[in-house]
């Protein structure tokens, strides 16, 4: 069977706050926005419905990837714990998928065994650090999310000279920890959108340093392959040359799972697009323009194309208004069952605990043979 992973991460996402003073952070609780959703949180639910019965689905929510950009502690508690009500309410089983909390130490409560008993779920942090060991630091400052700190340390400063001494070590080490994330479990497909790409890549150049230099009869990881629901990430609204993100400072730029249906109309009505006559798509001359028909082939499961295609002799008016209700109408369900799970604290840290356990279960197989490989025996 597949072993099938993927991670988001929580983020209370600093927003410079224009209105106050460009240092002040102000920190707000968005927990997915649609991009996450289309991209990858939506293919989740499909996966788990058409998986085989031997397939394994673990999906985590990475605290830990989050602290590379500064949170705010309790808005950061929140966060995580809403983004847990948010998978079960767009529709993930957590008796079918592994759902669990990346940093969730996790002792084993039963057992006889003295040393499992103080092993916990630290297999990401322990693998992370392994493959840093066989890391070339040049694939790392190859890596676009890299270069696009760097580029903004830059234009902070307003020299051309970088200051290092702003960036975090977790920043550039970030992809490490996301290839342990997923090869702690062996995994062999990992749902992610378009933007994770060069981290997959990158995981799977891991996988193989490892296996070559730590050979035996049989390689230990699989070189993972992604898979896509969509071909192209989705775009801000505000600014349709990049990827629409939590960590925009324009709040109009995303749509979020929570968003009301008024909310999601005066964002689509104010999508930025072009003064091209007609609709067409043409991600380059049109980014705008095609990011919305991305969206509204998306959200009704159609191709590109075909949707383009009902859109003779009309105009943008047309094409946002049914963009803006086809997106309404599919997330008015999770939002409705966001509300009413997220109050549930009982049963989300039951589905926590019990997540976390069978992840730790999970990645300790994979661990004892990673530690018997190095030379790290009991
Ligand atoms: P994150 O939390 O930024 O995003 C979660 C998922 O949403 C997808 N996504 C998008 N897809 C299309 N268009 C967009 N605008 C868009 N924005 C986000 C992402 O591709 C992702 O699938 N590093 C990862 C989290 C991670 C992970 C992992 C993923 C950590 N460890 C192991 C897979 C396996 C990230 O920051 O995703």
């Amino acid at each position: 069977g597949r072993v099938i992973f993927s991670g988001i991460q929580p983020t209370g996402v600093p927003h410079v706050s224009i209105e106050l003073n460009l240092s002040a952070f102000c920190f707000a609780n968005e927990i997915a926005q649609l991009g996450n959703y289309l991209g990858a949180l939506s293919n989740w639910v499909k996966l788990q419905k058409t998986a085989a019965p031997d397939d394994e689905l673990l999906f985590s929510i990475v605290g830990w990837h989050a602290l590379t950009l500064p949170q705010d502690p309790e808005t950061l508690a929140t966060s995580r714990r809403d983004l847990l009500a948010t998978l079960l309410a767009i529709g993930l089983d957590p008796k079918r998928s592994v759902l669990f909390h990346q940093d969730h130490v996790c002792a084993k409560l039963s057992g006889r065994d003295p040393f499992l008993s103080l092993s916990q779920n630290q297999a990401h942090t322990e693998l992370a650090w392994i493959l840093n060991c066989i890391t070339p630091i040049g694939k790392l400052r190859r890596m676009t999310t890299w270069k696009t700190r760097l580029a903004a340390s830059r234009n902070a400063n307003n020299e051309s000279e970088v200051d290092e001494s702003l960036l975090n070590a977790g920043l550039f080490t970030y992809p490490v920890l996301q290839a342990a994330d997923i090869l702690a479990y062996r995994a062999t497909h990992v749902p992610v959108g378009e933007d994770q790409t060069q981290h997959l890549e990158l995981c799977r150049d891991l996988a193989d340093i490892f296996n070559r230099t730590f050979p035996s009869s049989r390689p230990l990881f699989h070189l993972p392959s992604q898979l896509n629901t969509i071909s192209r990430r989705i775009l801000s609204l505000r600014d349709p040359t990049s990827k629409m993100s939590k960590s925009s400072p324009d709040l109009q730029s995303r749509i979020l799972l929570t968003d009301t249906e008024a909310q999601i109309k005066s964002k689509i009505r104010s999508a930025v697009t072009d003064s091209i006559v007609g609709i067409t798509y043409d991600p380059v001359a049109r980014p705008g323009t095609s990011n919305l028909l991305t969206i509204l082939a998306a959200c009704t499961d159609d191709d590109v194309s075909e949707v383009v295609r009902r859109y003779e002799g009309k105009g943008h008016g047309h094409l946002k208004e049914d963009v803006a209700e086809a997106v309404e109408e599919m997330i008015k369900g999770p939002r409705a069952e966001f509300e009413r799970i997220r109050h549930e604290t009982a049963f989300l840290e039951e589905v926590a605990r019990s997540g976390a356990e069978k992840a730790r279960d999970r990645s300790e197989i994979t661990m004892t043979q990673v530690r018997e490989r190095l030379g790290l025996r009991r």
